[in-house]
């Protein structure tokens, strides 16, 4: 599809590129292949259920972090549900178990709660236990999970190895964005303090945060560190990025609302980075848009905000080869993954269409939200 035609989507809409999905799939599937490992999706970063027969086609399963991801996972993945949470609501738990191959417990207590009635089930569930290597790669500290006072895994000295009885795994997770360096200085630390159980478990979980489909990443690393650790130790691999399914496989294609004066050209989008781009606030970043620049590096410079009340609902300073009007097309770059999964309706507003650019180039509107999706959302 052409530009042009490209003019008949309506904005906001996030394009998800088939191709380029196509192409992270390809890539995890080649170390799949190499390894013997297996890689699951986590359904936090990515669950457009939508393409999940295409991601069926490469990937085994899903990783989930709630019962509702779980049973989407289950429903409409239909393959390995994992599913790992800081802790587990009892009333919700037997109905959780239905939807679930593996669960992870974050804590020997949540273990100890609820493992009886997980011997209770008449199908296998394998049980394992996240531990914390007490080793962080993550520079940012609300996205690192290894940090001082961390709620999230057992750390060595809280680990219970006369509570082992009935796990089966390990997990870990310690990774944001990061790579294959990163994965082996931490497996390095997994090693000394969690190896001496390695030969009671049949499976380990590296957790997330593998950026596996940047370009920059170190795929031969990765294989080789999965290998030489499954020959040492016969144990299955499991993976579960969500990140890196998605990375660079989708836009979000907005419309420039009015444009405003105040010391500064200002622009405003259909958009929010707060209710459409979250990560744009939270990480922080600043996402890329197509034909753009740094302030000043074209000769119009402009301030681009969002459609809520929030005074920083900013999503950056941009310049742009030619002036912006009411009406121009702006498409934002890599932002199918941790969006449309974390998106809210702040100030009423409308989440964007979802759309699929198919490889024949046809593009295809899934999903338009309403009025109906903010009210469900409210009593
Ligand atoms: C336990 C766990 N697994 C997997 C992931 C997915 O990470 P990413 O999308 O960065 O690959 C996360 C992300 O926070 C996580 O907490």
């Amino acid at each position: 599809m052409t530009r042009a035609e490209l003019k008949n989507v309506p904005t906001p809409c996030y394009i998800i590129e088939e191709d380029a999905l196509l192409r992270n799939l390809e890539i995890l599937d080649s170390v799949q292949k190499k390894t013997g490992c297996k890689i699951i999706m986590a359904l936090k970063g990515f669950a457009m259920f939508g393409v999940f027969p295409l991601i069926r086609q490469y990937l085994c399963g899903v990783a989930a972090s709630s019962i509702d991801e779980a049973r989407l996972g289950y429903e409409m993945f239909r393959g390995e549900v994992h599913v790992c949470a800081p802790a587990y609501i009892e009333t919700e738990f037997d109905e959780l178990l239905g939807y679930t191959d593996h669960i992870v417990f974050n804590s020997f207590s949540q273990w100890d709660l609820f493992k009886e009635r997980i011997a209770r089930r008449n199908r296998k569930i394998a049980c394992g236990i996240r531990v914390n290597p007490e080793h962080s790669e993550v520079k940012v500290p609300v996205y690192d999970p290894c940090g001082p006072f961390s709620r999230l895994g057992t750390t060595r000295e809280n680990f219970e190895e006369n509570e082992l009885d009935g796990i089966t795994g390990l997990h870990f997770h310690n990774l944001c964005e990061l790579n294959s360096d990163s994965l082996a200085r931490t497996l390095k630390i997994i090693e000394h303090k969690f190896g001496s159980f390695f030969n009671r478990m049949r499976w380990i979980n590296f957790g997330g945060g593998h950026h596996i489909t940047r370009k920059d990443y170190d795929v031969d690393l990765l294989c080789s560190l999965i290998t030489d650790f499954k020959k040492s130790y016969s144990l299955e691999v499991y993976l579960e990025p969500g990140e890196a399914i998605a990375l660079n496989a989708g836009v979000l294609e907005t419309s420039v609302l009015d444009i405003i004066h105040n010391k500064m050209d200002i622009a405003i989008l259909d958009t929010s980075a707060a209710a459409h781009m979250p990560d744009v606030l939270e990480m922080p970043y600043r996402p890329a848009i197509t034909g753009a620049g740094l302030p000043g590096e074209y000769p119009n410079t402009y301030r681009l905000g969002g459609m809520t009340c929030l005074a920083g609902d900013i999503i950056g300073d941009y310049s742009f080869p030619e002036p912006l009007k009411t009406g121009s097309r702006l498409v934002f770059q890599d932002m199918a993954h941790y969006t449309m999964v974390k998106n809210n309706t702040f100030n009423g507003l409308r989440l964007p269409s979802i759309a699929m650019r198919k490889s024949s180039g046809e593009v295809v509107i899934v999903r338009k939200f309403g009025y109906e999706d903010y009210k469900n959302r409210l009593s």
